[in-house]
């Protein structure tokens, strides 16, 4: 009998000393976030200066993707995208305070200046906001206010009192006042430029832009429509649809990236409950949803045709981890662990050999794998500059938390 029970503990103690072994040895396999970091911020200078000096003989171009050849294709300052390489410069500046970046940082961000007074559509604010934005929040380089005041007045233009909403895009056959989005983020620029001058039409416009976004974008479960166009007489909404999601009911899921980033930032903003609640909402149906991928990065729609099959839009992982971050500051626990665990995920993945680029290859782009617009099969499977931004955003976002 003793023997018996002398041979159960002697086993007892092996599985333990075993099992404690197994854990020891997968424990010492996973690198710390924040190495990998570290890491990832160091290759993506390199990676961005290979980048500048390909674009610093090409005068008043900013890198848009590459085409199918793999080769480098650039945009004016006009499309919507010129803002993010400067604003990449930018992060990459903070983070390293390599003082090449800042030079390029400076550069390629005068190239987007005569944008400030865009009022053809929204965008302005995504142009603007991370490229002088970023510069003077990192540098407090004064002649930057003017560009980011003008900018934000320009954006004013596009709100109607009528409707309580920015448009997005100009009217055409099938949408009279169309609204995306999208347009949350843009709220930003208002809120920056609100802090600068102080007059207050600026957050009054982009508080209401956000209420009225959120009662008629959304839906009850928290996903959200791509493009809702309203009369422009009654402010009432005609139409709900998609412009570049798999259907009108379906959630593409830059748009539910967009939707989680811009209420949070609305609540960073404002400190008003209903943006926090909002953004909370969001956060549930995304980390909830069944077709979220185990490395946390989309499809590119979440009710995407294909799925497993169907493609990834890394810049959406990008960006939710980046709203993830922020957001788990707003939050108690265990909420606040969950949003970081998520987050730290998509780092992971994105700086991962299975999203990230070797030096010199993707066009010098970061991050491969976005998706543009997949019903016009724009820009699909390619790097974009977007993608390459939240990433590094989310990064410094995620060195700066004071616990990890
Ligand atoms: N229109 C901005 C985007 O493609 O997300």
């Amino acid at each position: 009998m003793k023997k018996t029970i002398l041979c159960v503990l002697a086993v007892c103690m092996i599985g333990f000393i075993n099992c404690n072994a197994q854990k020891m040895k997968s424990a010492a396999k996973v690198e710390p976030l924040t190495r990998i970091i570290d890491q990832s911020l160091a290759f993506s200078v390199k990676q961005y200066k290979l980048m500048s000096e390909v674009m610093l003989p090409k005068t008043d171009s900013l890198p848009r993707t590459i085409d199918k050849a793999g080769h480098l294709t650039t945009s004016d300052s006009r499309w919507w995208c010129s803002g993010f390489y400067p604003g990449c410069l930018w992060y990459l500046y903070e983070g390293t305070k390599d003082p090449m970046i800042k030079k390029y940082a400076k550069v390629m961000t005068a190239r987007v200046e005569r944008e400030k007074f865009t009022t053809s559509n929204h965008d302005v604010g995504f142009m603007i906001n991370c490229s002088f934005g970023n510069g003077l929040r990192i540098t407090n380089e004064k002649s930057y206010n003017e560009v980011l005041l003008t900018a934000a007045k320009s954006l004013s233009t596009r709100f109607n009192p009528k409707v309580g909403l920015i448009q997005s895009w100009g009217a055409n056959a099938k949408w009279k006042y169309p609204v995306i989005i999208d347009n949350m983020m843009n709220l930003e620029l208002l809120m920056n430029a609100f802090k600068l001058s102080h007059d207050s039409s600026f957050y009054k416009i982009a508080v209401s832009h956000a209420d009225k976004t959120m009662k008629n974008h959304y839906r009850s479960d928290y996903s959200c429509y791509h493009v809702v166009s309203y009369n422009p007489e009654t402010g009432e909404p005609m139409i709900k649809q998609t412009h570049q999601g798999a259907f009108d009911e379906s959630a593409w899921a830059r748009g539910q990236a967009w939707g989680l980033y811009g209420y949070t930032m609305m609540y960073r903003e404002t400190k008003l409950d209903r943006y926090l609640q909002q953004a909370k909402h969001i956060a549930e149906f995304l980390l909830n949803h069944p077709n979220l991928p185990v490395d946390k990065i989309p499809y590119w729609d979440f009710n995407a045709p294909g799925i497993p099959d169907a493609k990834r839009d890394a810049s959406a992982g990008a960006l939710m981890a980046s709203a993830l971050i922020e957001l788990s500051q707003y939050v108690d626990q265990p909420l606040a662990k969950k949003y970081l665990a998520v987050a730290e995920t998509e780092i992971r993945s994105l700086s991962s050999p299975a999203y990230r680029a070797p030096l010199g290859g993707n066009g010098n782009f970061i991050i491969k794998h976005n998706v543009g617009s997949m019903p016009h099969n724009s820009e699909v499977d390619v790097p974009l500059t977007y993608a390459d931004y939240y990433y590094l955003e989310a990064m410094l976002r995620y060195k700066n938390l004071k616990k990890h």
